[in-house]
């Protein structure tokens, strides 16, 4: 496998492999991921009502740095990696470092962060580190909003670090990192968006994401989450209009004021389909702390499902190894993972909302 992979890395092939990988047709992939997700510790100083970590009883630690820096040098190729997972990535001790290999190793490291860490100080040794973009989430524009959803978060050090990290990235010399800022809707807070996006642009950050609403991201777990937040979903039949109506004015604020607003197709998988089936265990793996391969950020926990483990096997390896592709198959199927089918993105075609195309 890692022969092969070796070849098939070759620019040229590569370009191959990639056109044939485009649509999901097959357990095989030729051609290696997008992007990555690398959960660098899954423990959290907050318990926002609508995560998993605050509900699930998955085992709590730190990914060790010589297996994340083991692991960069078996994937090779320059990816974006995504620091975050189901805790608070600044809160591991070697986060800088993290990117600092990251970098060095031409990879482009990303973080998400719930900004109540992100000190000016922090902010600072990021962005020397090589970071290439930040995403802060701020699910309101008031603090009882804010505080109600992010419990043990303040409002005003967050918004105050967010608008630090803006002029810190102003005044260091050198690569300037993207950085965004991130909400959940929920029926509790998605009223509050428009005046959320207002401050968002005042902040000066370079676009304002709205998020996909989770209702559970974990086999079996999805009782633990009080009431499985159903009434909170924005995408249901009943919730709907508010949504659409929300979206319509964060369009029209974007327009208005040139500033760019992602947001995920408001009727969930009901409008916007594709005719492949979705596309994450083809393109964006997630590597737990303790480095077992996932097949979709939906899975944190190995102990219900893994791909291997890269403690034990280099990542091409596992790539293409029997667990991911009875996963890709049984995804193609009529009967796959029972999280996967009741996921929004089954008939969904890869992570990014622009991509998605209404086939009705
Ligand atoms: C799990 S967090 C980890 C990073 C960091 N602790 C944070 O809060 O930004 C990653 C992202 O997932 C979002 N998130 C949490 N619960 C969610 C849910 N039920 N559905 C969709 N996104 C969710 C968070 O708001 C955050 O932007
Ligand atoms: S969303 Fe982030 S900050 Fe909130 S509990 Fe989950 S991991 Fe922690």
């Amino acid at each position: 496998m890692e022969m092969m992979w070796r070849a098939i890395s070759h620019p040229r092939l590569y370009r191959w492999a990639r056109k044939f990988d485009e649509k999901s047709l097959f357990s095989f992939r030729f051609s290696g991921p997008d992007m990555i997700i690398i959960e660098p510790t899954n423990r959290c100083n907050i318990r926002c009502i609508m995560c998993g970590r605050t509900y699930f009883k998955t085992p709590q630690g730190d990914m060790d740095i010589k297996l994340y820096s083991k692991i960069l040098d078996q994937i090779r190729i320059p990816l974006g990696i995504f620091h975050f997972g189901l805790g608070e990535p600044l809160l591991h001790p070697d986060i800088v470092e993290m990117i600092r290999i990251a970098r060095r190793k031409g990879m482009h490291p990303s973080i998400i962060t719930n900004g109540t860490i992100l000190t000016p100080e922090m902010s600072r040794d990021l962005i020397r580190a090589g970071i290439t973009s930040i995403g802060i989430s701020l699910d309101a524009p008031t603090k009882k909003g804010f505080e109600y959803v992010r419990p043990g978060a303040h409002f005003e050090t967050v918004v105050r670090n967010i608008a630090d990290l803006v002029r810190i990235r102003a005044e260091l010399e050198g690569e300037k990192p993207l950085i965004w800022v991130l909400a959940v809707p929920m029926m509790t807070n998605i009223r509050g968006f428009p005046e959320l996006a207002r401050m968002v642009k005042e902040l000066g950050v370079d676009y304002f994401e709205v998020q996909r609403f989770e209702l559970a991201c974990q086999p079996g777990e999805t009782d633990k989450i009080p009431g499985g937040l159903v009434e909170e979903d924005p995408f249901s039949e009943e919730n709907r209009d508010v949504t659409i109506e929300v979206f319509k004015e964060l369009d029209e604020f974007s327009i208005r004021e040139n500033f760019e607003i992602k947001k995920p197709p408001p009727l969930g998988n009901l409008l916007y389909r594709s005719p492949f089936r979705c596309m994450m265990p083809y393109t964006y793996p997630v590597i737990t702390w303790q480095g077992y391969l996932m097949p979709c950020f939906r899975f944190w926990d190995p102990r219900e499902i893994n791909m291997g483990s890269l403690c034990e096997k280099p990542f091409f390896t596992l790539w293409n190894g029997e667990p991911y592709r009875r996963f890709r198959e049984a995804l193609l199927s009529e009967s796959p993972h029972p999280q996967c089918k009741s996921c929004r993105m089954f008939y969904g075609i890869s992570q990014l909302w622009d991509e998605y195309a209404p086939v009705l």
